[in-house]
């Protein structure tokens, strides 16, 4: 037996919560049917999430609405989820003991606030242990990107934060944001200033797709998605550079007041490497989840674990957020 191999611990945190290893899907990928989430429960993941829901189910937008080349993907799915009641109530039909958090995307702060209270009010809220309220969603037509309009994200915290959400033990409920992929340096601290102000925020997610991407096939000559002119959001190994430096920069701004959920361009341990070096506490994985199915996992966990062995490193700590200056 390898000693060395022994003493390799892949657990982290998310605030309070514990999970036995970093990696979880990024919601909307294998998470929309109760199917996919028993797959998920049934697989090496450290925790698992839904797809964003509505209080409502939903149908989406009309296919295809996914497409991926294996290594890189386009989304315009628009929202199909069965809606929240099938996903608070999950345990009713599969059990699981690790972390399940809720992706949250109401059309618009009501429909947050409604899920808000149906959650506090639901007697399973002791089965979800974290909340997602997602403000990056880019493909409902029609409405903009949350993350993008700065007021209105103030806002749309000020109002969640009001409802007794707020009221849950840390260590009960994680709470967190999902946001968009940001580019210029002062956006970085305009969304830093707003979550300052919000303590009870254990996390966030950076990112979400890049939004209005557009991949063409080259014999039809037509987009490879039929939803909004062949327009939706973009992920994959493509987008790890746009993560990493979200990443990086709110690790730098704000790591020291919550945790950060890396995601974009997970396809292999060494990526998950380099979000936990540039500052994640946690990394998802969206893309290559669709591609490889939850096995997916196995390998991740794998990998992670023979790079930190070769690199000494016992634990995740010893790596996160210690990326080090060009030299
Ligand atoms: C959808 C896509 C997203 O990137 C997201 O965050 C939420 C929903 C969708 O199209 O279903």
């Amino acid at each position: 037996m390898n000693l060395e191999n022994q003493s390799v611990v892949l657990s982290s945190n998310i605030g309070q919560i514990n999970i036995n290893n970093p990696f979880f899907n990024a919601s909307g990928a294998w998470c929309q049917t109760k199917e996919q989430l028993n797959d998920l429960i049934n697989s090496n993941s450290g925790g698992f999430i839904s797809k964003s829901c509505t209080p409502q189910h939903r149908e989406g937008n009309p296919p295809v609405r996914y497409w991926d080349n294996q290594k890189m993907s386009i989304n315009s799915m628009g929202l199909p989820n069965l809606g929240i009641s099938s996903y608070l109530n999950l345990h009713n039909d599969h059990s699981y003991d690790k972390p399940y958090f809720l992706s949250l995307a109401g059309l618009n702060i009501n429909d947050n606030l409604l899920m808000s209270y149906n959650i506090v009010d639901s007697e399973n809220i002791h089965c979800i242990s974290g909340l997602e309220y997602n403000l990056s969603c880019p493909n409902i037509i029609g409405k903009g990107q949350l993350g993008y309009d700065f007021e209105a994200t103030n806002e749309y915290l000020r109002r969640i934060m009001e409802t007794p959400i707020y009221d849950i033990n840390k260590s009960e409920l994680a709470i967190g944001i999902k946001l968009p992929p940001y580019f210029e340096l002062t956006h970085f601290d305009e969304i830093s200033d707003i979550v300052r102000q919000f303590p009870r925020l254990d996390f966030m997610t950076c990112i979400n797709s890049i939004a209005n991407g557009l991949v063409i096939d080259t014999e039809k000559e037509a987009p490879v998605i039929y939803p909004k002119s062949g327009f939706g959001g973009i992920g994959g190994n493509i987008v790890k550079p746009t993560a990493l430096a979200n990443v990086r920069k709110f690790y730098t701004l704000l790591g020291d007041k919550l945790d950060i959920i890396g995601c974009g361009g997970v396809l292999n341990g060494e990526d998950a490497f380099h979000h936990i070096l540039a500052g994640a506490s946690a990394v998802s994985v969206g893309t290559s989840l669709m591609v490889n199915g939850p096995i997916i996992f196995d390998t991740l966990n794998s990998q992670l674990e023979d790079i930190m062995i070769s690199k000494g490193y016992n634990s995740i700590g010893d790596f996160k957020g210690k990326l080090k200056g060009f030299y």
